[in-house]
């Protein structure tokens, strides 16, 4: 039997598995954080930052598709500066992509 931590999303205390990550914490609650990178046991590298969350007490916003829960931590999925970071980091992303999603091969991986 695995141990449990509390963990606190958006105001809400949860008592989940100690082994999950942010975002496998918010996804049980479902609470939605945008991915594009993560893909569960295939792609686990945290590179797009687009599922930045805010974590009490940690000066720089963290990716939760990496982030590990611990006891008592408390976090904001959608707060203003999670908000910005993501739109940025996604304009970052398309300031560099062709945008020709629909005909792109790609899509289909
Ligand atoms: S989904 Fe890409 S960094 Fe988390």
């Amino acid at each position: 039997m695995s141990e449990k931590v509390s963990i606190t999303i958006n105001g809400n205390v949860y008592a989940v598995d100690k082994e999950l990550t942010v975002l496998q914490t918010a996804k049980s609650a479902n609470i939605n954080i945008p991915t594009l990178c993560y893909l569960k046991d295939i792609n686990e590298i945290g590179a797009c930052r687009m599922c930045l969350v805010e974590v009490e007490g940690m000066r720089t916003l963290q990716a939760a598709c990496v982030f590990p829960i611990r006891e008592g931590m408390v976090v904001y999925t959608s707060s203003p500066r999670v908000r910005e970071a993501r739109r940025m980091n996604l304009e970052l992303i398309l300031s560099n992509h062709e945008r020709s999603c629909f005909k792109c091969t790609k899509k289909s991986l």
